[in-house]
């Protein structure tokens, strides 16, 4: 008891002599007792959706099988020695009738123990070694159902699927953003890819993170068990809105999944609502320099921006189907209600005809001041001064009566 007390003052910096009478300590040790458990507890959350641990997934599964055995080791090599140096350092500490002049017996030199301390960890690291290879070729060695080009960009995730599965991005192929949809139970080759800076795409249920280079398509696999929504994020700090550029994979029955594929190829529905025929004219006139919405502004997109619909939305997500989609604004706010409250709006509660409700006040207060809700990239005075602005969405000055009207369009884009 003495001995774990000194170990104690030594870390608050106290010799046991001075501070043994000091009024702070019951103060300080009150504190420790309540800063402790909090600091474990704060490990522990019942609805953790970014859990490694807990894989959903056999690429995942892979990986917890490697993590767990090497986790084992670790944490017996941990202890062993944490115990082995308290031990030590308390059996052979000095004490108060010791001569501080009188060096301990010394002694040079134990050629088993060497060799001892150096064939285990050799051994064991070695181990390591093999079973992490195993597991890196095992995952790399997947063969893809589907192949998805993933772009980062600041600060939210586009999905192109190659549809026909030809190997090129075309019209006749799918854009999308902030949902990644999938079939459940297939390996979805992800090329994984950015527009402006590195970015990095993880979603941990599902397999690990994996870098987005400009310039680079760098390959990533995911599989999904069970049909369900896997949230992840953006893991590489990428400019000032990288906590709101958030993903999520919604892995859906695989004849559910055709029927998203072939619904995302139409263009969007004429809008017969008053209000939203009001919104779609809106769009077409203050939204057409970033947003597309196939079959309702392609001419005006195409004159605002450098004169082409490719599969390219350049800076901002294409919004033909938006309100297909569970969340917008790099997937930092919920687009329709988390009716189970789960915190997570499931592919079931998306829709109208789902009996989804649409989240118009979240829509209303982005529509209303966004770069309030989710900050834009700062601009330097010179790029004010040459009308530049940077990354983000930009307030537009709507009135309330503009925002009810974009609302009511946006969510007939299902
Ligand atoms: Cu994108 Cu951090």
């Amino acid at each position: 008891m003495r001995a774990g007390r000194q170990v104690f003052e030594a870390f608050r910096g106290h010799s046991p002599g001075r501070s043994s009478k000091t009024p702070q300590r019951p103060r300080s040790r009150r504190a420790l007792a309540l800063v402790v458990p909090l600091l474990l507890l704060s490990a522990c959350a019942s609805d953790a959706p970014q859990d490694t641990l807990d894989p959903a997934g056999p690429i995942a599964r892979t990986i917890d099988n490697l993590v767990n055995p090497v986790f084992i080791v670790a944490a017996v090599v941990f202890v062993l020695v944490e115990f082995g140096v308290l031990y030590l350092v308390l059996r052979f500490r000095q004490r108060k009738d010791d001569d501080p002049d009188e060096l301990p017996g010394q002694t040079h030199g134990n050629t088993k123990l060497e060799i001892g301390w150096t064939v285990l960890p050799a051994l064991l690291l070695g181990f390591v070694a093999f079973a992490t290879l195993a597991t890196l070729f095992d995952i790399n060695n997947t063969k893809d159902d589907l192949t998805v080009q993933v772009t980062g960009q600041q600060w939210w995730w586009e999905f192109t699927y190659d549809t026909d599965g030809d190997g090129e991005f075309t019209d006749e192929d799918v854009l999308t953003a902030n949902d990644l949809v999938i079939p459940a139970g297939q390996n979805v080759g992800l090329e994984i890819t950015s527009r402006d800076v590195i970015h990095s795409f993880w979603i941990p249920r599902l397999n690990g993170k994996k870098d987005a280079v400009p310039g680079r398509r760098q390959p990533l696999t995911i599989n999904a068990d069970e049909p369900g929504t896997y949230v992840g994020q953006c893991t590489e700090f990428c400019g000032l809105s990288h906590a709101y550029m958030r993903q999520r994979v919604v892995a859906l029955p695989e004849d559910e999944f055709e029927a998203w594929l072939d619904e995302q190829q139409a263009e969007a529905d004429e809008p017969t609502d008053e209000a939203a025929a009001a919104g779609a004219e809106l769009f077409a006139s203050q939204c057409s320099v970033c947003h597309l919405a196939r079959g309702v502004n392609d001419d005006q997109f195409e004159e605002a921006g450098d004169g082409t619909t490719e599969l390219v939305s350049e800076n901002a997500p294409d919004l033909t189907h938006f309100a297909t989609r569970g969340a917008f604004a790099g997937a930092t706010f919920n687009l329709w209600d988390d009716l189970d409250g789960d915190h997570i709006v499931e592919a079931d509660e998306i829709g109208t005809d789902n009996g989804g409700v649409f989240n118009r006040a979240a829509l209303e207060a982005w529509l209303r001041d966004p770069p309030a809700e989710k900050p834009m990239d700062p601009v330097t005075p010179e790029q004010v001064e040459a009308g530049q602005q940077g990354r983000g969405m930009p307030n537009l000055n709507l009135s309330e009566e503009q925002i009810d009207q974009l609302v009511a369009f946006l969510e007939t884009l299902q």
